[in-house]
């Protein structure tokens, strides 16, 4: 194991922001993961885990060691007539493992495709997009205790998983370091194109017999003209989350804006947080280096040489204004460091 000392994290966060790590570490194996943990705390530093820092704002230099996830390896580890179980280990790529479920004909997690990072963040935030939620395919997942070193597994229940939420953002938040996740895909595919922008993409092109791949080529197509690619855009997806509120405060906004998208959701009803913003009048707003994005509002960007500082203020001021015109509060769905 290679500790590395003052490191750049530019290459490993979406969002382009050249942050330092004191100590930085690659770790391929759980092995490797206590060794490092170990050596943190002889150190006295923190340990900070990274995955494929897709939904990280760096503020600051990091006064930790850097422990970057790079467990791979996909598996089957058991099937049923209906289902394949799946392990996969942490640091693959997210985007790598839906295709290779495409390529098998494994079934759940097509609508699923081009969300960037890695497997072991995947249940951290529930991650989700065009009708499904990973919640849906997930079956178990393994990590280790940060300061007993001790190796548990959480099944469904234990995730409690939310709505960008899990246990490991709450009650056990900074406890585990994930190693692997397994999933359970379907042999035989139920299709989920009931998100409009879906069945739209798919009969623009063309498509007569659904299958998993066109899904994704369709969540794909969808993602790839609406949201910034990291590669060229830094930004780190949806930055805040949607916002839930009462059917009492809908139905006054309702009142003053007839047109307002809605979504309902047990116990109350989901307004999409981009609307918001552009109807505060920030979409498209560029500011020096950084901006909101002229697309998908909700998407905060760095347009190269950026701080994060300055997106964390910006993020503050949109906060404000949508609070201030819409008495609604909007919370960081990206984790501010
Ligand atoms: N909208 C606007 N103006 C815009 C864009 C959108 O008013 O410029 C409104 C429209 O009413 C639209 C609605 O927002 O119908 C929803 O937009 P979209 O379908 O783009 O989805 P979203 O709610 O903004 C969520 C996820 C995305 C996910 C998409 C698709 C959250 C915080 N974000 O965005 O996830 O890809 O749905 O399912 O739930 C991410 O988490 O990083 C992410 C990109």
């Amino acid at each position: 194991m290679n500790i590395q000392e003052n490191i750049s994290l530019l290459p490993y966060n979406t969002f382009g922001i050249d942050k330092k790590a004191r100590f930085f570490v690659q770790a391929s194996t759980e092995e490797d993961i206590k060794t490092a943990v170990l050596k943190a705390k002889s150190m006295r530093l923190p340990v900070f885990i990274l995955g494929g820092g897709s939904n990280i704002l760096l503020t600051q230099d990091l006064e930790a060691l850097v422990v970057k996830i790079e467990i791979v390896g996909i598996s089957k580890v058991s099937e049923t007539e209906e289902a394949v179980f799946v392990e996969v280990g942490a640091g693959e790529n997210w985007h790598n493992f839906v295709l290779y479920c495409i390529q098998k004909q494994w079934a759940g997690v097509e609508n699923l495709s081009l969300i960037p990072g890695t497997v072991g963040a995947s249940p951290m935030q529930n991650i989700g997009a065009y009708g499904v939620e990973i919640k849906e395919v997930f079956q178990q997942l393994k990590a280790i205790h940060r300061e007993t070193l001790e190796e548990k597994y959480f099944d469904w229940e234990a995730c409690q998983f939310g709505y960008r939420e899990s246990v490991f953002k709450n009650k056990v938040k900074d406890q585990y370091i994930i190693t692997k996740v397994v999933f359970k895909l379907k042999k035989t595919p139920v299709f989920r194109t009931e998100y409009g922008a879906i069945k739209e993409t798919l009969n623009t092109m063309g498509v007569k017999t659904l299958s998993i791949k066109n899904i994704s080529d369709a969540v794909i197509q969808i993602r790839q003209s609406k949201l910034p690619d990291p590669r060229e855009i830094g930004n780190a997806g949806s930055f805040f989350k949607n916002p839930t509120i009462s059917e009492g405060e809908f139905e006054n906004l309702q009142k003053e804006y007839p047109d307002v998208p809605h979504f309902p959701q047990y116990p109350g009803i989901k307004i999409p947080a981009a609307w918001l913003i552009e109807k505060s009048g920030w979409k498209g707003k560029t500011f020096g280096k950084i901006g909101v994005h002229k697309n998908q509002p909700l998407v905060l960007v760095n347009y190269g040489g950026g701080e994060g500082s300055e997106i964390a203020k910006l993020s503050k001021q949109i906060q404000q204004s949508v609070k201030e015109k819409f008495n609604i509060s909007l919370h960081p769905e990206v984790n501010i460091i």
